[in-house]
């Protein structure tokens, strides 16, 4: 599945797969200004780390044409303005930030050119960054499978598969190429309240795969961990800080500790850009506080008596010492993860 972001020479626009009516409706949301971006990026029309990145490096082209609509010859200052506000549209997933300084570092290296071969130029980087996702993911994949067994029923947080990515997916796609070794897989995928991406998300997309998958709820992990009906666990990451800590989906944290308790091995997948080398631990991770209505609601209908509060952390964090190994593109890193992560990601 490759045709949830596409790009329309036509509408000279982002299209997106709506994530958010899924898998009811298959219905498209164009993206021809920043603000549309921003919109779809809040509102989760596109989510998953990699699909955000993949979103904000055409996002930057999007800006980079409103601005000169807008500013003229002070395109310049427009667009530095539209890149802050891109930035800003979710705190956690790293790949957000990657995608824009990205393309800000393509403008510097460009050096004093006109906005139109600007443009060009970025049009070209969105179009390759896009492209070069899925085969990030195939290559992490193979590298995330070598601890996956024939026989394996693994189970999966959120949804970090094609649609949270350009294609294939991260531990998805670790669970894919598993498949494709002729291992015998099953997939578990954890409903995550509040907005459903594994009952709706992961299970739509491995379903049409005819990859076997059960939906549990969240709180059944530790119960089918006792059952001894789970042999690893694979989740992606949104923020991987220098010592492995690793931001993902609310819940994942919980089934970390479950994971340990009953001696699962614990998986993250993840690219080179999930990786957040400026911070040193998780705890410097900021974490996303969504609106009270995602817990508060089901649909229109309130199930919570009115008045009263609500968590919605969108994320958190789980530690180092919980994680058996992390998939990336560069290799299957393992612990001590601040020495593997400065060998095959960079330095701090
Ligand atoms: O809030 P979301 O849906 O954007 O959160 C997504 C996740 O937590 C994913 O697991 C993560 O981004 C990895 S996606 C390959």
């Amino acid at each position: 599945m490759t045709d949830h972001i596409q790009f329309s020479e036509i509408k000279q626009a982002l299209v997106l797969l709506d994530q958010r009516i899924l898998p009811n409706r298959e219905e498209y949301f164009l993206c021809k200004t920043t603000q549309d971006v921003i919109y779809a990026l809040q509102t989760m029309v596109v989510r998953g780390a990699p699909a955000i990145g993949v979103t904000a490096a055409y996002g930057c082209w999007l800006a980079l044409r409103q601005a000169m609509d807008q500013a003229g010859p002070g395109w310049r200052v427009r667009l530095a303005e539209l890149l802050r506000d891109l930035e800003d549209a979710r705190p956690t997933a790293v790949n957000l930030r990657w995608a824009v300084e990205l393309m800000r570092a393509d403008a510097a290296a460009a050096g004093e050119i006109g906005a139109e071969e600007l443009s060009a130029r970025w049009l070209a980087k969105a179009k390759a960054v896009h492209a070069e996702d899925i085969e990030i993911n195939k290559a992490m994949g193979r590298f995330g499978a070598e601890a996956i067994d024939d026989g394996d029923t693994v189970m999966t947080h959120c949804n970090a598969g094609a649609l949270a990515t350009a294609g294939y997916g991260t531990a998805l796609g670790v669970i894919r190429a598993a498949i494709e070794q002729g291992k015998r897989i099953k997939v578990i995928a954890n409903e995550t309240r509040p907005f459903l991406q594994g009952a709706r998300l992961t299970a739509y997309e491995l379903h049409k795969d005819g990859i076997d998958v059960t939906v549990a709820c969240d709180n059944a992990v530790g119960h089918l961990m006792k059952r001894g009906m789970v042999q690893k666990v694979v989740v992606g990451a949104d923020r991987i800080a220098a010592n492995g800590d690793a931001a993902n989906k609310i819940g994942t944290y919980t089934v970390a500790l479950a994971a340990k308790a009953h001696g699962v091995p614990f998986y993250v997948a993840a690219p080179a850009s999930t990786f957040d080398l400026r911070i040193q631990s998780g705890d410097e991770i900021p974490i996303e506080d969504r609106t009270p209505r995602e817990v508060t609601h089901i649909g229109d209908h309130q199930i919570t008596p009115e008045g009263v509060p609500v968590y919605n952390y969108a994320f958190d964090v789980t530690p180092a010492g919980l994680i058996s190994g992390i998939a990336t593109e560069k290799g299957l890193l393992r612990a001590p993860y601040v020495q593997a992560i400065k060998e095959k990601i960079g330095s701090v």
